[in-house]
């Protein structure tokens, strides 16, 4: 029973999970709305599993991992999704809320991020009188949101905040690295190859087109530079 070991000796064998947990275990935190299944408001969880308590032979617990709405506090605190339903004013008379907590609770467990319509569906078998139900979706909404915040990756210290730009290689050049046409007499005749490397029969190396040899003025190569002919291979 949230966490520790409950023993109830003096139980009739017919009595639901909600009665033995109100009457002889003393966690009134689960109502009797209707003792009929139809409500919510008497909803924990058995083994994970989210039941109506009222339905629930007490006898079929015996041995089971059972979840109230008192175990949702952590430390002394209520849980993110019982101040966000305080908060979003989904807290009106309070009679259906431990059901409704135990019921968004086990719907983020199952599903992190439910879309409106997800959290209506999840919600239906929660009947509340009072609040309209408008509160209780935003504060499933705000759960999700604080939940992905508090788990979103931290942004690298080094390019936070500065704007990347991608450099785009120039025709021909194989790789990233200024472009061909930003460098000065990128068009102009190029000299012959030193070593015969563009002399290639037919003068396919020699055509003048800036792109295989090192244009004059070029500089000396960049930690970027990459030295790749026209046709791709390595020079
Ligand atoms: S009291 Fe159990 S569903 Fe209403
Ligand atoms: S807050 Fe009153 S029944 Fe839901």
């Amino acid at each position: 029973m949230n966490g520790s070991d409950r023993r109830v000796a003096d139980a009739w064998i017919g009595e639901s999970l909600l009665y033995v947990l109100r009457e002889r275990l003393g966690l009134a935190g689960a109502k009797d709305g209707c003792s009929q299944g139809e409500c919510g408001a008497c909803n924990v969880q058995v083994d994970g599993r989210l039941v109506a308590s009222c339905l629930v032979p007490a006898v079929t617990a015996a041995g089971t991992e059972v979840r109230t709405v008192e175990g949702l506090a952590k430390d002394g605190q209520p849980s993110d999704v019982q101040r966000a339903l305080a908060r979003c004013g989904a807290v009106q008379c309070g009679f259906c809320v431990p059901g409704m907590a135990m019921t968004v609770h086990d719907l983020l467990e199952g599903n992190p991020a439910p879309s409106e319509l997800e959290t209506r569906q999840a919600l239906c078998g929660n009947l509340c009188r009072c609040s309209g139900y408008r509160g209780v979706v935003q504060a499933v909404q705000e759960v999700v949101a604080e939940r992905e915040a508090a788990h979103a990756p931290e942004p690298e210290a080094d390019t936070a905040g500065e704007a990347r730009i991608p450099q785009q290689a120039g025709p021909g050049s194989g790789g990233t690295g200024p472009s061909a046409f930003e460098a000065p007499g990128a068009f102009d005749t190029p000299p012959p190859a030193p070593d015969g490397y563009g002399d290639m029969p037919g003068g396919y190396g020699d055509t003048p087109d800036g792109y295989h040899d090192t244009p004059p003025g070029y500089g000396a190569p960049g930690p970027h530079d990459q030295h790749y002919g026209q046709d791709g291979g390595q020079a």
